[in-house]
């Protein structure tokens, strides 16, 4: 999948993985002074990864992982501050429904924080309820999609 001069491609590599879990950590965890580790957690070994590289630099990232038969989840959703509103979320986001569907998951759900609500709104994502308080601020909100 491209945007111009974007690919969204599957970590492979040790340094891929490393590139990835970076950029995980330092958009979603290091701000709110989160010990470095606290970016994974004990589905990653069984997701499915999405990221987009500019010269093996992380600038994007997602995952997928299944909940059931029917149902997948996009969490970890992070772009790297200099690359936002590119588009480069978006398509890693279509990326993620492409092969949710492939695999015959047709409802995605995330917990969009508050300030993604309405870029998920804009990937076509509905708010469902309120949801956790993550670090004691940031509120989340449980969206989903039929793709
Ligand atoms: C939220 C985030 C993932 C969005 O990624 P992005 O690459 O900046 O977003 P995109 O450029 O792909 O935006 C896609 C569309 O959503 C819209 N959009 C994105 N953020 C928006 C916002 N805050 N308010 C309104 N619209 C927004 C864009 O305008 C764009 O619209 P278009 O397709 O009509 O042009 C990114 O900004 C980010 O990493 N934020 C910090 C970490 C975070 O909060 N992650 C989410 C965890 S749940």
């Amino acid at each position: 999948m491209q945007n111009s001069n974007f690919v969204v491609e599957q970590p492979s590599t040790k340094q891929d993985f490393e590139a990835y879990y970076h950029l995980r950590y330092h958009v979603l965890r290091k701000p709110w002074r989160q010990p470095l580790g606290s970016e994974l957690d004990e589905t990653d070994n069984t997701s499915i990864h999405a990221f987009i590289k500019n010269n093996d630099i992380a600038i994007a990232c997602s995952r997928l992982h299944f909940v059931d038969e029917t149902t997948a989840q996009i969490r970890y959703m992070a772009v790297h501050p200099n690359y936002q509103g590119k588009g480069l979320g978006k398509l890693v986001v279509n990326y993620l429904e492409g092969i949710s569907k492939k695999n015959n998951r047709t409802k995605i759900i995330l917990h969009a924080r508050e300030n993604a609500v309405k870029f998920y709104e804009n990937c076509g994502y509905t708010v469902k309820e309120t949801s956790y308080l993550l670090f004691g601020e940031i509120q989340h909100y449980l969206m989903d999609k039929i793709v």
